[in-house]
């Protein structure tokens, strides 16, 4: 399909060519030169509908590296906020005619609902608890550059699993390259059916990190949580939070990630998140902008029928 929606729109072979494009764009965006003309004469819209710093940013980059014209909008800012709605705010977008539109949204499903009524190729960044898929494939891409290969990784997600779309595109795409993923969290926050996921389910930390690679953490998403017991943060930070103490059972070697945004001294203590070489999390933002670039040169050529 000509859209981004879901990590299940790739297979092992187009994500690695994917991985592949976004290994190039990594040196292109360490160097001083940074803009390229691939894009040229195309048109990007973000369309986020939730708040946002590293998805927006990293997009809107990506984009203008690529020599698109952006705009970003958001809903306090454009007719939204005068109750028009998601349909008919993406159907006025869709005719100026942009080339991608690069979609944040609460409910589950709206990316892929707004790809049935656009003639652009949608891009979901983050839809409700249901996927994240950039955000995976940046992690793969981080991943790659810090491990070579995700296969035969030993992977534990850990935390608020239950609200995280991050969770759920990581599993997919993590088990498809290979990872053993385990998700490690309180029985309130793993979802009931998790075992069929092909995941390893853990209901207590130190079981849970013993012998692992990478540990990521999630925030507890308070946001996703209305009517729900929430856990106070002292309480979840002793049982939950990673610290250097918690970190002791995982594999020599092991590296922390977090997609961000963090809750220091809630799911992770800041002795982790910054030390410079056990945390992945900086260079996780770093990728981003790689990553998105592939996914955006990505659509294009392909829409151009040029591959990908
Ligand atoms: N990881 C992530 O999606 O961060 P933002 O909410 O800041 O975009």
């Amino acid at each position: 399909r000509d859209h981004f929606l879901s990590v299940t729109d790739l297979n092992a072979q187009t994500a690695r060519e994917l991985l592949d494009l976004a290994d190039g764009f990594v040196e292109l965006n360490q160097g001083s030169a940074k803009s390229l003309d691939l894009m040229a004469g195309r048109t990007v819209v973000n369309l986020f509908f939730e708040n946002s710093t590293r998805t927006s940013a990293s997009f809107e980059i990506a984009a203008r590296r690529l020599g698109a014209d952006v705009i970003s909008l958001s809903p306090r800012a454009s007719s939204v906020a005068k109750g028009e709605t998601l349909i008919d705010t993406a159907a006025t977008l869709n005719a100026m005619k942009p080339d991608i539109l690069v979609v944040r949204h609460s409910a589950s499903g709206a990316a892929d609902l707004l790809s049935q009524k656009v003639g652009c190729a949608v891009v979901n960044a983050g839809d409700g608890r249901h996927e994240h898929p950039t955000q995976a494939l940046l992690d793969l891409l981080t991943l790659k550059r810090e491990f070579g290969d995700v296969g035969g990784l030993t992977v534990a997600i850990c935390g608020d699993v239950a609200h995280s779309r991050v969770a759920r595109s990581n599993v997919a795409l993590l088990s498809m390259m290979g990872a053993r993923v385990r998700l490690v969290g309180p029985p309130t926050l793993v979802p009931g059916d998790a075992d069929r996921w092909g995941c390893e389910v853990f209901h207590d930390m130190r079981q849970g990190l013993e012998g692992c690679d990478v540990v990521m953490m999630l925030r507890l998403q308070l946001e996703r949580m209305q009517g729900a017991l929430v856990p106070s943060t002292r309480e979840y930070y002793r049982f939950w939070g990673l610290d250097r103490e918690k970190l002791k059972v995982a594999a020599p070697g092991v590296r922390v990630m977090h997609p961000g945004p963090m809750n220091r001294g809630v799911e992770i203590d800041s002795d982790i998140a910054d030390d410079p070489v056990i945390s992945l999390i900086q260079t996780q933002v770093e990728m981003g902008v790689s990553a998105r670039m592939a996914v955006l040169a990505g659509l294009s050529l392909r829409r151009e029928g040029a591959g990908l």
